[in-house]
């Protein structure tokens, strides 16, 4: 297939699998069989993480290990890992783990930020200008997430004056970028258009990435226009896991290996090794116990091909 003149030559994949999604499974995955996928990864070409979160242990007890995974896994040079940090005490958290980047979120909507995070967005904006200070200076950077940023399942629509006051907070404290999170897959091509125009034009400082969530089908979708857009990076998780436990009818993210297939039909360069990566999706199948979302890991590359031998026949 060409390449199409419209898409960038080549994409940063955070993968958010070992956070978004693993911050709602029942059970609590050991550090080190965590440690041993984000491995997995690197091997695969992997080099952006989202690796844990810095939040409070009785909110996501499935991260309570979060220093613990930083403190064992083996750092390699060009790989990026950040962790993500609902307030001051997870950056001090994050800083003290010497993680590489800290994600600072609030939500879009007020119902679902104290749903989220127990506050205000008024007193998370405060909060932001506390972190900006408590981090200046360190090594590690910050970028910020808005969480619910194309709809939230509380309040519906969520309106694109809100994001981008929200976006220029996090410029004018200096934040080294921002995430528009689909917490609830409300996202569409029309309103990533929309939201995507509106703070390059509005807030052009700021570097945005993308994190749909394949709630209704359309994470793909989204990524697409988001691509159309001229937005390079974008988060998705490892077999499609992921869902916010704090928002009703939250599910997967949009599936890596889904994402880098797609790309790789597009001409777009991930830097990441498809079979690896759906080895690895398959890995973390097993370590669920259960069948995960992604497709591609399932029925291979578009070009695989089958032994005819091996298939049933019709006969009349
Ligand atoms: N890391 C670890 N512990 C933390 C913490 C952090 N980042 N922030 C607060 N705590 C602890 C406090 O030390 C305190 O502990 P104590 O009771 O033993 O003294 C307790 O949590 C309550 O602190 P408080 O500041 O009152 O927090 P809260 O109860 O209002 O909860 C958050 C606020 C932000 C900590 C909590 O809502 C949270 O962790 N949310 C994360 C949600 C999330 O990850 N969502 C998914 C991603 S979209
Ligand atoms: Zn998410």
């Amino acid at each position: 297939m060409p390449t199409s003149p419209t898409y960038p030559a080549q994409v940063r994949i955070t993968e958010v699998g070992l956070r978004d999604g693993l911050q709602s499974e029942a059970a609590f995955v050991p550090t080190a069989t965590k440690v041993a996928l984000l491995e997995r990864l690197m091997d695969a070409g992997v080099r952006h993480f989202e690796a844990t979160s810095f939040v409070s242990p009785r909110a996501v007890p499935q991260l309570r290990d979060a220093a613990e995974l930083l403190a064992t896994v083996r750092r390699r040079p060009g790989v990026q890992l950040s962790v993500l940090a609902p307030n001051r005490k997870g950056v001090e958290r994050a800083l003290a783990a010497d993680a590489d980047e800290a994600v600072v979120f609030l939500s879009a909507s007020e119902t679902h930020n104290r749903k989220n995070l127990n506050r205000s967005i008024a007193d998370s904006l405060q909060d932001m200008r506390e972190i900006a200070g408590v981090a200046r200076g360190a090594p590690m950077r910050l970028h910020g997430a808005i969480a619910c940023a194309f709809g939230c399942p509380f309040e519906g629509d969520v309106a694109l004056d809100q994001v981008e006051a929200i976006a220029r907070q996090f410029a004018e404290l200096g934040f080294a970028g921002l995430t528009l999170g689909d917490t609830t897959g409300m996202a569409t091509p029309p309103l990533v258009r929309a939201t995507v125009e509106r703070l390059a034009a509005r807030v052009p400082q700021l570097p945005l990435a993308l994190h749909f969530h394949n709630t209704r089908g359309m994470g793909l979708a989204n990524v697409m226009e988001g691509l159309a857009v001229g937005i390079t990076r974008f988060e998705s998780a490892l077999a499609g896991t992921g869902g916010c436990p704090f928002a009703p009818g939250a599910t997967g993210n949009v599936c890596t290996e889904d994402t880098v297939h797609l790309m790789e039909q597009l001409g777009v360069q991930t830097g990441i090794d498809l079979d690896a990566l759906c080895e690895a999706a398959r890995e973390l199948e097993r370590v669920l116990g259960r069948t995960l979302p992604g497709q591609v890991m399932r029925a291979g590359p578009r070009l695989r091909r089958y032994a005819a031998e091996a298939q049933a026949a019709a006969v009349g």
